[in-house]
């Protein structure tokens, strides 16, 4: 079965040679930063958001119980790209957006223009590794949707997360993730991964980013397995839950 792997994804690199010979001149990147943002924000919604609107409102659903004295909710999303969740939030919560990716703040701004029930608090350029431009304990609740995937490490991520949440704060993820090893998906999962990484800036189709959450230092974590009503069987396989600090 590994050999089957190692010579379809061989083929599929050949297909796509151009690509990869882009990224070992080191122009990929560049032309991967700006193409993606504008594929999420012009296929996110029919590929993605529409099917998984009715997920996203039951998980977001219970975010004000997290709101501190006042009130406010005070929310950081962390490779917030678009904006895509932006309409899900509760009123008057308070936004703060983390992306590596500056090339998203067009549409991102434009998310915001839309959803005058927040209050917008900042972008801010930053891979989730290193946040230090938000304070410890400061934030009520961290969002990361399709995040898990595509950074370069995941326990740094979620150390970070935990040191921007006040105690008792919380974590709300959805990630696609990899198959049951067994499946026909997980083959096709790690036969096309090298090209979907290059494509889909650095997106990989085979984490199994459960069980990094499993040993990351939360108090509570309430996560589901399910497969998501998505037409590509590649991205199927999900986990979505919160995590308590
Ligand atoms: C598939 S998109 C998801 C965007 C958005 N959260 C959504 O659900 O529509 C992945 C996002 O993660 C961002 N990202 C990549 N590496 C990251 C990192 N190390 N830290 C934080 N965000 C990262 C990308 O720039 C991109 O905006
Ligand atoms: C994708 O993740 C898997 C599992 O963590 C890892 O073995 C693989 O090397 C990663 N692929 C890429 C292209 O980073």
């Amino acid at each position: 079965m590994m050999l089957a792997v190692q010579v379809l994804r061989l083929v599929v690199c050949i297909l796509v040679l151009p690509m990869f010979l882009l990224n070992l001149l080191g122009m990929w990147r560049w032309i991967s930063k700006r193409f993606f943002p504008y594929f999420m924000k012009e296929f996110g919604v029919i590929l993605y958001n529409k099917q998984m609107a009715s997920l996203k409102r039951e998980l977001f659903s219970n975010l004000q119980e997290f709101a501190g004295p006042s009130g406010k909710l005070s929310l950081l999303e962390v490779g917030c790209g678009t904006g895509a969740n932006f309409k899900f939030y509760s009123p008057g919560c308070r936004v703060t957006c983390i992306d590596p990716n500056p090339n998203f703040e067009k549409y991102l701004f434009k998310s915001v223009a839309e959803n005058r029930h927040l209050q917008f608090e900042r972008f801010v350029v930053a891979a989730g590794e290193n946040m230090h431009q938000v304070a410890d304990g400061s934030v009520d609740v961290v969002v990361c949707t399709l995040v898990l995937c595509s950074v370069n490490n995941q326990e740094k991520i979620l150390h970070e997360v935990h040191r921007v949440l006040r105690p008792g704060g919380a974590y709300y993820f959805i990630d696609h993730v990899a198959d049951e090893p067994s499946t026909w998906n997980y083959f096709w999962q790690q036969v096309l991964n090298p090209v979907w990484f290059l494509v889909f800036d650095g997106c990989n189709l085979t984490r199994e980013s459960w069980k990094t959450l499993e040993q990351a230092s939360f108090s509570k974590l309430k996560l589901q397995h399910i497969q998501a009503p998505l037409s590509l069987p590649l991205v199927q396989p999900h986990i979505y839950g919160c995590a308590v600090k």
